[in-house]
């Protein structure tokens, strides 16, 4: 209840919050601390769902405020979608509403509406999802109208519904493995070890990857810091694998943020060649010596350069050096296609926030592709499947500068079974 209010009153990432509050707390062992993780997400993805059973039961649903509904809504969401035995939810939601101010007069309210949910929730979630198809996604799934009703207009009843249903569970951890360190059953074998309890899946079709359910937060793990895996989205892998940067060459990693990408195309270049890692953020790009330890990075025929600076206009330390044969331009954007991992998002963006970020990615493309010598080529990516910040952006900027879009995907939850993220791969 305290980390949902904080994320609520900051309208910060969910995952930033939650991690200080969870490394204040040391007395919690790891499974309390997976509970608390998944109670905290669980309700952020079920937020509308969770407040409709909530209102059904209430007898004055608008007196139900601030930490009385933060609780509510944890005990509700552990009813309908946890399956935790109903005595237990409602018991220990009533137990820890004594501790909230006021609590003792509680006690009665949050046992009436979590009873009601436990014996008549199952029914209304069905009436909730048979509603017309807007309304089944805004109460059912708890994706905000404005999504929901776009998402119906753009996709169709169906793929909406798919998606909305593809983004209610948690998603898996995604890692990508350096495989010019080590191989894919060696780290399996290392996961398995550490974390009995993890499930480990290797998908065929992305031999660099592995998915984990069930192992905590792997980015702290002794995997991570020796460098061996990276977090990292399957989709957003993709990125670099599309750009195939060669050993030897020249490359710009645009928009490098704090070095994830710069680490997968040193990889990909055999730790061969030039790479200038260049953002606009002090803060980030401070990241990038840590980044370069974790991935072997200072080694004999690897020059690594970060650079800070807006790459809508000139900077020195980038454009220097002359035109690049590979630029990787991972653009800022509305983050829609992280609703899985990041389900705060769901409440914080606005339809306007789509619209707003369009200037920016679209003089980002313009002046990037500028950055790319004649023949060579640019990987536009971005981790939305919004058209107006991929799609429909690429072409029109691509024809404008005379240069040729080779080939272009969207990958989306409902299909991939991904994050949603946009690729396209422009040649001058
Ligand atoms: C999607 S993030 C990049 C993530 C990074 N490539 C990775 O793989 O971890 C977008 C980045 O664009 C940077 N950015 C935003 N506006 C910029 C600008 N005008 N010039 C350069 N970088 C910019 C942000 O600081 C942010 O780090």
């Amino acid at each position: 209840v305290a980390v949902l209010r904080d994320i609520e009153r900051r309208r910060g990432f969910s995952n930033r919050i939650l991690s200080e509050h969870l490394e204040r707390d040391a007395s919690m062992d790891a499974r309390d601390r997976g509970l608390v993780t998944h109670l905290v997400y669980g309700v952020l993805r079920h937020r509308t769902r969770l407040d409709r059973q909530i209102d059904a039961r209430a007898t004055k649903p608008g007196g139900i405020k601030g930490e009385v509904r933060e609780l509510l809504r944890v005990g509700a969401l552990e009813l309908r979608e946890l399956g935790h035995p109903p005595h237990a939810a409602v018991s220990e939601a009533v137990r820890a509403a004594q501790r909230l101010a006021g609590g003792g007069r509680l006690r009665g309210l949050i046992h009436a509406v979590l009873q009601g949910v436990a014996e008549h929730g199952a029914a209304l979630d069905d009436e909730l999802a048979a509603a017309d198809p807007v309304e089944a996604l805004t109460a059912r799934w708890s994706i905000p109208a404005w999504l929901a009703t776009r998402w119906v207009a753009q996709l169709g009843a169906d793929a909406a519904l798919r998606r909305a249903v593809a983004l209610s569970t948690p998603p898996p951890i995604d890692l990508r493995v350096d495989l010019h360190r080590t191989t894919r059953d060696a780290v399996c074998a290392r996961l398995e070890g550490d974390h009995p309890r993890a499930e480990v899946e290797a998908p065929a079709a992305h031999p660099q990857a592995l998915r984990v359910r069930r192992a905590g937060d792997l980015a702290y793990g002794p995997l991570h810091g020796e460098g061996l895996v990276s977090v990292q989205g399957l989709a957003a892998q993709q990125a670099a694998i599309w750009l195939a940067p060669q050993a030897g060459m020249r490359v710009l990693d645009a928009c490098a943020g704090m070095g994830t990408k710069t680490q997968q195309l040193a990889e990909i270049m055999g730790r061969r060649g030039t790479i200038v890692a260049a953002d606009s953020s002090e803060e980030r790009l401070e990241q990038h010596e840590e980044a370069a330890r974790r991935g072997s990075l200072a080694v004999d025929g690897l020059s690594v350069h970060v650079a800070r600076g807006d790459l809508t206009g000139d900077v020195e330390a980038v454009d220097a050096g002359g035109p690049y044969d590979a630029v990787l331009l991972d653009v800022p954007c509305t983050g829609l296609g992280n609703l899985a991992r990041h389900p705060e998002i769901r409440w914080s963006r606005t339809a306007a926030d789509i619209a707003d970020r369009a200037p920016l990615q679209r003089a980002l493309l313009e002046r990037c592709l500028g950055r790319v010598a004649p023949g060579g080529r640019l990987v536009y990516a971005v981790c939305s499947f919004a058209p107006e910040e991929g799609a429909q952006l690429v072409g029109p900027v691509a024809a404008a500068a005379g240069a040729t879009v080779v080939r272009e995907r969207t990958y989306t939850p409902e299909d991939d079974g991904t994050e949603g993220f946009h690729l396209a791969e422009v040649r001058r």
